[in-house]
């Protein structure tokens, strides 16, 4: 098994935690648009938020293709693209307005925001995501649209619970390398 991450931080806390679980996991720091390892490596790859929010699509999902074997699977969970077309543009909670086209979302960039500034994510429209899955010759096994509980309370990662009831805040791409 073999982990990435950009940030040493990051790595150091993950190593700590698998040696809490005694998991036995290659690290490497670097970043996720170009892993250093062959061709055809990896049976699967996983990424939650990580690669699949902060790396561009145009260049992350054809090396996640690049690094599978034939008839590898690939899964990723990130925002919806609807949740960021409703994403105040001062960085603050996410609401019942459109703030942004949705065709044609790719980058965003939160360091300049007024409410706790962050960093540069991207998204696709689903149709996008479509085309570039068809483009890298992935097959998509499934695709999840979360909706929270109706227990769900609060605001988490700036979405309201009330937001979350009733649009996809997160989205699950399973996808199969075509053999
Ligand atoms: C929200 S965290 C989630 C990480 C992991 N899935 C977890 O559950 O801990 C996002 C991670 O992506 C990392 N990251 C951001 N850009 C990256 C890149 N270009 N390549 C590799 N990792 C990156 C960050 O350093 C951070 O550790």
């Amino acid at each position: 098994m073999v982990a990435i991450d950009v940030s040493e931080g990051q790595l150091a806390t993950a190593r700590r935690l698998a040696d809490i679980h005694g998991s036995r996991i290659e690290w490497l720091h670097g970043n996720a648009e170009t892993v250093p390892y062959p061709d055809g490596s990896f049976d699967v790859a996983v990424s939650e938020y990580g690669a699949a929010l902060w790396c561009d699509p145009y260049a992350w999902i054809p090396e996640a293709v690049r690094l599978l074997r034939p008839g590898g699977r690939l899964s990723f969970l990130t925002n919806s693209p609807m949740l960021t077309t409703c994403y105040p543009l001062d960085g603050s909670e996410a609401g019942f307005t459109l703030v942004r086209p949705y065709f044609g979302q790719h980058m965003f960039d939160w360091s300049g925001v007024e409410i706790d500034p962050g960093g540069v994510e991207f998204n696709l429209a689903i149709s996008d995501w479509f085309s570039l899955f068809h483009q890298h010759g992935l097959e998509v096994v499934d695709f999840l649209e979360l909706q929270a509980p109706e227990s769900a309370t609060g605001t988490q990662f700036v979405v309201p619970a009330d937001w979350a009831k009733r649009y996809p805040s997160e989205m699950v791409w399973k996808l199969r390398k075509k053999p």
